[in-house]
């Protein structure tokens, strides 16, 4: 069991673009520096499953990679592998594998519409692989319904992030059972 700085933060930050009407899971962190948010990143990395998207919201700058290198990393790690983890600025996607499950590290920001998804060949990544996404926003309705929302914001303090996790499937409460303990306030 991983024990990660976990504090509630509900009502003193507004969370301007995170809608977490009809979450099934909701759950929020404070990180004060970025290796306590590569902590949630690797603690999460080996609980999940074919099939598991996270779609990492917020502006540049705020952590979005960091957090896919750091679980990425991990995840190869336990299958005793290392590979640089370069953001797909450029590329888009960067697919690595662990040996049994493709990980898709997929950064939008540069996509000019929701025709060019099809050609990335996420839908079927999506049933597939674990995938990490950078700019989910230009998914549109392509978005898949069960992912695990991250939302990464920067506050006045150098190094901190205040992360909302948010999702419409319940699945998320027992991925993050194994990783994070409830906080005591909530
Ligand atoms: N608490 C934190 N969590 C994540 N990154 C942090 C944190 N504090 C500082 N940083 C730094 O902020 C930068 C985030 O960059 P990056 O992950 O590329 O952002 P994005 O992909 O969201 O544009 C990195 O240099 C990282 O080291
Ligand atoms: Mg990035």
């Amino acid at each position: 069991m991983f024990h990660l700085p976990v504090r509630t933060f509900a009502g003193i930050v507004n969370f301007a673009q995170c809608d977490a009407m009809g979450s099934e899971f909701d759950r929020s962190f404070r990180f004060g520096s970025a290796s306590e948010t590569a902590a949630l990143a690797a603690a999460l990395a080996p609980v999940l499953r074919p099939g598991d998207a996270i779609l990492l919201q917020g502006g540049l700058g705020s952590g979005k990679t960091h957090f896919a290198r750091a679980l990425i990393q991990t995840r190869l790690a336990e299958a005793g592998r290392f590979e640089e983890v370069p953001s797909p600025t450029f590329t888009l996607v960067q697919v690595y594998s662990d040996g049994t499950t493709e990980l898709w590290h997929v950064d939008l920001y540069r996509l000019q519409g929701a025709d060019d998804v099809a050609e990335l060949g996420l839908e079927s990544a999506f049933d597939n692989a674990v995938c990490l996404l950078e700019w989910p926003d230009r998914l549109g309705s392509l978005a898949p319904k069960d992912a695990l929302n991250l939302h990464l914001e920067m506050t006045d303090t150098p190094g901190e992030r205040l992360v909302r996790a948010t999702s419409s499937d319940s699945k998320w409460t027992h991925r993050f059972l194994q990783v994070a303990p409830e906080s005591p306030d909530g």
